[in-house]
């Protein structure tokens, strides 16, 4: 695709977000985007497609869960029961859904980055574990181990991505939240990896 082409769909998906998102959303967005075209460029991945799913992964988060389930059910991507269960995760799988039906993507790298950012699952692609951190390392977050995640992502990403799990999971349960098995399986296959 000739650069142009893709700057000129950049330009129009972050108009259409900015109408359809609210304003702190639309700016967290734009900001994976950024996150996730600086990882793409530390890890050798496609920093355009980072850009695009960064940009894209919450298109759907605001949309009412009946709206999000629809957009499931039609969708490139299977859902499992416990994802079925547990409705915060619902508008990564929903954004892919919408991406491929109402934006015309149809490359699975991006989809798949956006489809899996909520959960996570073994054998990550490189593109998807980029998204899984812009998300959580992105300008404008301010949690208490932020700054140190910013630098792991950087400088071992293995090591972050088994982090972020452990993270997840200890807030999943926490909460009292059902956990899908891919998310459990996602923190088995960082864990085996470090080994
Ligand atoms: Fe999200
Ligand atoms: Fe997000």
């Amino acid at each position: 695709m000739a650069k142009s082409v893709k700057n000129e769909q950049v330009r129009e998906i972050t108009a259409l977000l900015k109408a359809r998102l609210s304003k702190k959303r639309f700016t967290h967005s734009v900001n994976v985007a950024r996150a996730a075209f600086m990882l793409a460029e530390r890890w050798g991945a496609d920093t355009d497609k980072a850009y695009l799913a960064g940009l894209l992964h919450d298109c759907c988060k605001e949309l009412p869960f009946p709206e999000q389930e629809e957009l499931m059910r039609g969708g490139p991507f299977e859902v499992s029961e416990i994802e079925w269960l547990s409705k915060p995760v619902w508008h990564g799988i929903a954004a892919a859904s919408y991406m491929h039906a109402e934006l015309g993507i149809d490359d699975m790298d991006i989809l798949a980055a956006a489809r899996w950012h909520t959960v996570g699952h073994a054998g990550m692609s490189r593109l998807e574990e980029i998204v899984y951190m812009a998300d959580l390392i992105s300008a404008e977050r301010t949690y208490r181990d932020v700054d140190h995640f910013r630098k792991l992502a950087h400088t071992d990403l293995d090591q972050a991505m088994l982090e972020a799990f452990q993270y997840a999971i200890t807030s999943l349960l926490k909460k009292g939240n059902p956990m899908p098995v891919c998310t459990a399986e996602a923190y088995n296959y960082y864990l085996t990896k470090k080994k």
